[in-house]
């Protein structure tokens, strides 16, 4: 098969190696914020937040807390995929209010999902959401490798970093969030012998199942 998405698809790999001289421009990192914006997310509540770091000193920094793995330093800009510290009745009731303001839907249709949804994660532990929320940091890193791909630009997706040391140095406490995914973005080094390299997949054959 070798649709233009396909292609695009086997073109992406995970980055080892980035040319720090190549910089995202504007309009693309405005790609990237817009989709991160537009995934979907379970209700529809966004509980994330995405930094974007461009600051030299701040992704070298970042290189002893993401198990040396230099990707950090040599992308263009670092995302940092976040959750909300807290998901609260306040947080689900903006959501509502949003959705009241944008659509002109009258309160009173919209309160009793509201409420439901107030009630249901007032049942859940802090833990409970929180493995909710991550879930849905993990969808928007995958519209964003999809976008990547579409748009040429490059990225790693990373799980191997230690997010309390993200959270201190990124003064995240205090903004009420936790980091829970990295991705480097940028553009491939030429010296990435990992460009080169024949993707690894169980094959469509063994992974779909059709009834
Ligand atoms: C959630 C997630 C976390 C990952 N963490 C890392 C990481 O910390 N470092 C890294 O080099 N690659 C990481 N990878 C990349 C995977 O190893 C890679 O996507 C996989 O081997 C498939 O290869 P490909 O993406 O090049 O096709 C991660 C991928 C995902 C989806």
């Amino acid at each position: 098969m070798n649709t233009e998405v396909i292609e695009k698809l086997k073109w992406r790999y995970a980055t080892k190696k980035f040319d720090a001289s190549r910089k995202l421009s504007e309009e693309k990192l405005a790609i990237l914020t817009e989709a991160f914006n537009l995934t979907a997310t379970s209700y529809g509540l966004q509980p994330l937040r995405m930094l974007v770091i461009a600051d030299d000193h701040l992704k070298e920094q970042l290189v002893p807390l993401s198990m040396n793995q230099l990707q950090v330093k040599e992308a263009s800009h670092v995302l940092v995929l976040c959750i909300e510290g807290a998901l609260d009745s306040t947080f689900i009731k903006r959501y509502f209010s949003k959705v009241e303001q944008h659509r002109g839907t009258p309160r009173h249709i919209l309160t009793p999902f509201e409420e439901f949804l107030v009630k249901d994660f007032k049942s859940k532990s802090m833990e409970e959401i929180e493995q909710w929320m991550a879930k849905q940091a993990y969808l928007a890193l995958g519209n964003l490798l999809t976008v990547c791909a579409l748009e040429g630009i490059d990225a790693c997706p990373m799980e191997g970093f230690d997010p309390e040391g993200y959270d201190t140095l990124l003064g995240l406490k205090e903004k009420n969030l936790k980091s829970v995914l990295v991705l480097p973005v940028g553009y491939r080094s030429e010296q990435d012998g990992f460009a080169q390299m024949k993707k690894v997949r169980r094959g469509v054959d063994e992974v779909i199942i059709t009834y």
